[in-house]
């Protein structure tokens, strides 16, 4: 879908500071007001009725992004460089949440007016502004999205370091960066479409479908296009191949990011899809070893042997606010309240009697539970403490003990299988 169908929803969009005027911001303007992406929504309601929802989004994952609580009433929210759909999405999930989006497309803007005016979106303030010029909303924001926009900006660093000035002490960030590992092939196809001197006309993009339509089997590009899932509408073509700015980043250059602009790495939206035993299996040869290594260390030698990454979705906060985070090597860990992620499916419950593992699965990821593990999350109500949990389990198994507990909740929590809410407790 091309922006015209979106552009024909007219609509007031408050008048913000105009786009930076260099060169590129110009370009990348260009491309996202003829080609709006994503594909537009036309029923927001309709579309989360049918399963849409967004990673760490607060009202699923609340305990992900503020484990020690945090109301959504009055959260101040910015989607910076919100595309078609997230604004209307956040607004719409989040009714007591002040939902500010900015865009440098004005036909994305106006799709999001669209999509304001259907729902009666009240909470939400759209902006034609660019992502530098944020520090001129002269607001503290409590919870900022921006998903990828920052690798197409001419200077990322600069585009995080404006959001790091508007965020406010216990705000989070929820960011993605491309994967460098699974977009290699991409790169190549750029490289090819620049040398046959494509646009971004719509002929060109009927270049690059035939082209796809008969790349070579062993191509490097295969992989990437086995999970692309936006490569159905033009705009994601223009997007993926067509682009005349973006980069990707490996894991250490994911770090290296946070840290240089003077941000704490809270952790990945999705644990397991950074962590070896769940990625390559438990019976890996090399697994050992892997988890011998500094946390950063084992991702970033996931990441070359498993080549999965073609993006990377992170939270990223004020470094104080890292001693926030859950952990299990200090006692405050029995007083956490466990919530199963919502996503988590029971495949074949267990059973204890009967010493049958329990199968769960969660997107990907599909993995069995032992007795100990079967009894502990059986008892995972999310409001008893870990605490309760245990006693609860053991009453079934009376041998289960604590460090069978620490272990369990230790792994869940590096899988992103089970959430905790620390209330009242400070993890370090
Ligand atoms: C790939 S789309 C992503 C849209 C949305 N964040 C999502 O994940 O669905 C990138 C969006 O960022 C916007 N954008 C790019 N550079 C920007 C900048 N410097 N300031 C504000 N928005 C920008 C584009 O116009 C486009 O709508």
């Amino acid at each position: 879908m091309t922006a015209a169908s979106a552009s024909s929803v007219p609509g007031p969009v408050a008048p913000g500071a105009a786009p930076a005027p260099d060169k590129v911001t110009d370009i990348v303007a260009r491309q996202y007001s003829a080609w709006v992406y994503p594909q537009p929504v036309q029923d927001m309601q309709a579309a989360i009725a049918d399963g849409y929802f967004e990673f760490a989004a607060p009202h699923l994952f609340g305990p992900l992004l503020w484990p020690e609580g945090r109301s959504l009433a009055g959260l101040r929210v910015l989607i910076a460089g919100c595309g078609s759909n997230q604004a209307a999405y956040n607004a719409l999930s989040m009714p007591e949440a002040q939902v500010t989006a900015i865009d440098i497309s004005m036909n994305s803007l106006q799709h999001s007016q669209f999509l304001k005016e259907k729902h009666g979106l009240h909470n939400l303030t759209l902006r034609h502004m660019g992502l530098l010029q944020v520090p001129r909303l002269g607001q503290q924001l409590d919870y900022i999205v921006c998903t990828g926009v920052l690798h197409h900006l001419p200077s990322p660093d600069a585009g995080l370091q404006a959001l790091r000035a508007v965020l406010a002490p216990d705000g989070m960030m929820n960011l993605m960066l491309y994967g460098q590992s699974l977009r290699l092939g991409v790169y190549l196809m750029q490289e090819v479409f620049r040398r046959l001197g494509c646009g971004q006309t719509p002929e060109d993009v009927a270049l690059v479908r035939a082209t796809l339509a008969c790349l070579p089997d062993d191509h490097v590009l295969r992989r990437y296009l086995a999970v692309a899932d936006d490569l159905r509408y033009d705009a994601g073509i223009v997007d993926t191949f067509l682009h005349p700015q973006d980069r990707a980043y490996t894991v250490p250059q994911v770090l290296a990011f946070a840290r240089e602009n003077g941000l704490g790495f809270w952790g990945w939206t999705d644990a397991k899809d950074y962590d070896a035993r769940a990625v390559l299996g438990l019976q890996h040869p090399a697994l050992a070893r892997i988890q011998a290594l500094p946390p950063e260390e084992r991702w970033a030698t996931l990441e070359l042997l498993a080549q999965t990454r073609g993006t990377h979705r992170f939270l990223l906060c004020h470094p104080r606010r890292l001693a926030l985070r859950p952990r299990f090597d200090t006692p405050g860990w029995l007083a956490y309240v466990p919530v199963r992620h919502p996503f988590l499916k029971i495949l074949q419950p267990g059973s204890i009697q009967q010493d049958r593992p329990a199968q769960l699965k969660r997107d990907w990821h599909e993995f069995s539970l032992n007795r100990n593990g079967t009894a502990l999350l059986d008892a995972v109500d999310g409001r008893r403490s870990v605490r309760h949990v245990l006693r609860q389990a053991q009453k079934a198994l009376p041998d289960l003990g604590l460090e069978h507990a620490r272990v369990f909740f230790q792994l869940m929590h590096d899988w992103g299988h089970v959430l905790y809410e620390t209330p009242g407790k400070t993890p370090g």
